[in-house]
């Protein structure tokens, strides 16, 4: 048998095989932040992996950076997700919510005309999606201490929501240029307080966000999602070996469930400098193949392997990898269409004869 197919460990959560579902903005949400009944049906249909990490949702208005992505702020969204939940839970699935703050890599039209927030007032480089299409980032406003302390609250009330709800555990989106790694990162964090300067200083959101959360949830239904050198929504760290070093011997010793490390085109071995440093289970993804992610299990590099595009498709991948079938292809075109079911719900299954 597959060693993807054996159950795992991830924290406080037993999953019954190794195949992880990644986050994955799908933008079907209402213009509210509230998932719909395609929503509840596209998580179902994927109830097969281990476990499903949701796609990124805003713990709060603020935290929201393109059209028609969920949130996790309002009872109403709260309620919406209660069906995806109970609909994943009844096929037998587990499902983190992964939080997602945008930080400044959003723009007024998606935050009532209020101007993005960052830990620096230092414009991003290119455009966001907005309801009435890409237009230029703006010039960001830099969060005071007390907003600080504001914005870190605000996760842990999204993770109490998202308990409510029903989510097995959360996720904190530490990767992409979003607000977490905003604040890790010298080219965007040029405070002069104790949230900037060293990487110790510049870790401390991150820690504090995370701290909230286990907070409410328990450490160990708390991961974090992290992608050093990815250098998207325009981030860039002057020493990131040295960034993530200190971020992630910080990260141990708190309990939580996961560390996932995603690497997109990073020279350097992350992965050999990260795992041995975390006491949780360690996730690897992007770019997983079976066979890749057979050897990662084999060799001891990872407990589970996440899988993007490849989920997207093929909503029974863990039984297409059991009996070894083809897989569909993902249709890029339908990645962030409106409320739609095409790209979304229709990906075939394998025939149950
Ligand atoms: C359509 C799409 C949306 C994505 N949205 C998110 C997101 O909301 N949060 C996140 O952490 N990563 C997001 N990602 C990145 C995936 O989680 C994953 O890291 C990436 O797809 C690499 O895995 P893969 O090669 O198996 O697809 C997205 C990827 C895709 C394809």
């Amino acid at each position: 048998m597959s060693p993807l197919l054996s159950p795992v460990r991830i924290g406080r959560t037993l999953a019954a095989n190794r195949l992880v579902m990644a986050p994955m903005t799908r933008s079907r949400a209402d213009a509210d932040g509230a998932p719909g009944a395609l929503t509840v049906t596209y998580y179902a249909q994927r109830a097969s992996a281990g476990l499903i990490i949701t796609e990124g949702v805003f713990p709060s208005a603020m935290g929201k950076g393109y059209v028609n992505t969920p949130g996790m702020a309002t009872p109403a969204q709260l309620a919406a997700w209660k069906k995806v939940t109970e609909a994943v839970h009844a096929q037998g699935g587990r499902i983190f919510m992964q939080l997602m703050h945008c930080g400044r890599v959003s723009h007024p039209s998606l935050l009532g005309g209020a101007t993005p927030v960052a830990p620096s007032a230092i414009k991003p480089d290119g455009q966001a999606w907005t309801p009435v299409g890409q237009v230029d980032f703006v010039t960001p406003r830099e969060l005071s201490l007390a907003e600080i302390a504001g914005v870190v609250d605000e996760y842990r009330q999204a993770t109490h929501r998202a308990l409510d709800a029903g989510f097995d555990g959360v996720e904190l989106h530490g990767a992409s240029g979003y607000l977490p790694e905003q604040f890790l990162s010298s080219g965007s964090n040029q405070r002069q307080d104790a949230y900037g300067g060293t990487a110790e200083n510049r870790a401390r959101f991150m820690l504090e966000v995370l701290d909230a959360m286990a907070a409410e949830a328990g450490a160990d239904r708390v991961g974090i999602k992290l992608s050093p050198e990815m250098n998207y929504n325009s981030i860039t760290d002057a020493a990131p070996q040295e960034t993530y070093t200190c971020l992630v011997d910080q990260l141990r010793g708190k309990g939580l469930a996961y560390l996932h490390v995603a690497l997109f085109g990073a020279k350097f071995d992350y992965h050999a400098l990260l795992r041995p440093r975390f006491d949780g289970a360690y996730l690897v993804g992007s770019g997983l193949t079976q066979a890749s992610a057979e050897k990662l299990l084999a060799e001891g590099k990872a407990d589970a392997a996440v899988f993007g595009s490849a989920f997207l498709a093929n909503p029974d991948l863990p039984e297409r990898f059991r009996v070894g079938a083809a897989l569909n292809a993902p249709d890029h075109k339908t990645f962030f269409s409106p409320p739609t079911a095409q790209g979304y719900i229709d990906y075939p299954a394998l025939a149950t004869a």
